[in-house]
């Protein structure tokens, strides 16, 4: 009893001096861990004269329960204190401070294009996807262009093992949308080309094209300079001439080159028009009566019009970038400079 007296009194004078976490688990180990003070007074309870037995298990039992109540409250307040202490310690945020995220920005030609695309599917066009890889009768034959058309030689491309290529251009698709809507349709059809060509500051092998069409009964060469003429004058927020030139393309008759007021010196002459007040824009025409046919189309009951715009050659006149390779380059400083930002 002397001893489980002297046990209670160290317990408490030891408690008394604790202050946190680790040296509490310690105390707990050293008086009824497994080998603590008082679990290894325990087994004495067997040796002791009978009489004895009641009031010792009673006091070793009560002095076991107020030590694992202190121990238990004093562990609750050192972990409230912990707590309390890492929030007064914490560094306080500033939700008002401007964030440093870089914002990454579309790419110009991607702007131009959603931009065309607006302005069209307000005057009630759809748009169409066309495939990159094509079959060689779509991007050549359906268009009026059949094996050793000379035409084809302008038109070199990447050739796959099965027979298909990397379309030349986006009149590639004109067949298969002209047999899906096979009559009256208004559509553009924005797409990647490819040719197998020598590289300039006005060459890629890789480029875009935004083809157009429009079919219904009585179309005519003035419905397509009206159509063009908006297009144009939405994208450069500015009244735009157009004037047309006889072009040959086999699959438009009559054919024509499209011409714009320069952008830059709106018709006055400057370096970028070589004086001329002109830009060669779009070639486009009178769909032939043969590509109509080709796609089951009656051409003496419809007619229409197309264009093949060449749109890097847009995106450069819009940015004032002089060489179409900064397009596909990948060239970050220069091209955010210009796409609208994300
Ligand atoms: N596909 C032609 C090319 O890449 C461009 C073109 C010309 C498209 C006249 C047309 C068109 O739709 O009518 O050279």
């Amino acid at each position: 009893m002397e001893e489980l007296k002297q046990i209670k009194k160290d317990f408490e004078n030891e408690i008394a001096e604790i202050n946190d976490i680790h040296n509490l688990e310690a105390l707990r180990v050293a008086y009824i861990g497994k080998k603590g003070k008082l679990t290894l007074l325990m087994p004495k309870i067997k040796e002791m004269p009978v009489e004895q037995r009641k009031e010792f298990g009673q006091t070793i039992n009560s002095v076991k329960n107020l030590i694992e109540t202190n121990l238990q409250e004093l562990k609750e307040k050192l972990e409230n204190e912990k707590i309390l202490n890492e929030i007064a310690n914490e560094q306080p945020i500033d939700i008002t401070l401007p964030l440093n995220i870089k914002k990454g920005s579309l790419h110009p030609r991607t702007s131009l294009q959603k931009e065309i695309e607006d302005v069209f599917v307000s005057m009630g066009f759809s748009v169409e996807d066309g495939y990159e890889v094509e079959t060689e009768y779509n991007n050549f034959d359906a268009v009026n262009v059949p094996k050793n058309h000379p035409a084809r030689d302008m038109q070199d491309t990447f050739w796959l093992d099965n027979g298909q290529l990397l379309k030349t251009q986006t009149s590639a698709a004109q067949n298969r949308i002209l047999r899906k809507y096979n009559g009256p349709l208004k559509a553009i059809f924005p797409g990647r080309c490819f040719r197998n060509e020598a590289l300039d500051h006005s060459h890629e092998n890789t480029f875009f094209q935004i083809e157009g069409m429009l079919v219904d009964k009585n179309v005519s060469v003035s419905n397509l300079i009206y159509f063009m003429k908006k297009m144009l004058s939405e994208v450069f927020k500015t009244d735009i001439n157009i004037r047309l030139r006889p072009g040959f393309f086999p699959f438009v008759e009559p054919g024509f080159e499209m011409d714009a007021t320069c952008t830059f010196c709106g018709g006055k002459g400057c370096s970028t028009c070589k004086n001329s007040g002109w830009l060669e824009l779009c070639p486009c025409g009178m769909i032939h009566p043969n590509v109509l046919s080709l796609a089951g189309i009656n051409p003496n009951e419809y007619s229409g019009f197309a264009f093949g715009l060449g749109f890097d050659r847009l995106v450069m006149l819009k940015t004032g970038l002089d060489d179409i390779r900064y397009l596909n380059s990948g060239n970050l400083k220069v091209l955010s400079q210009f796409g609208v930002k994300a």
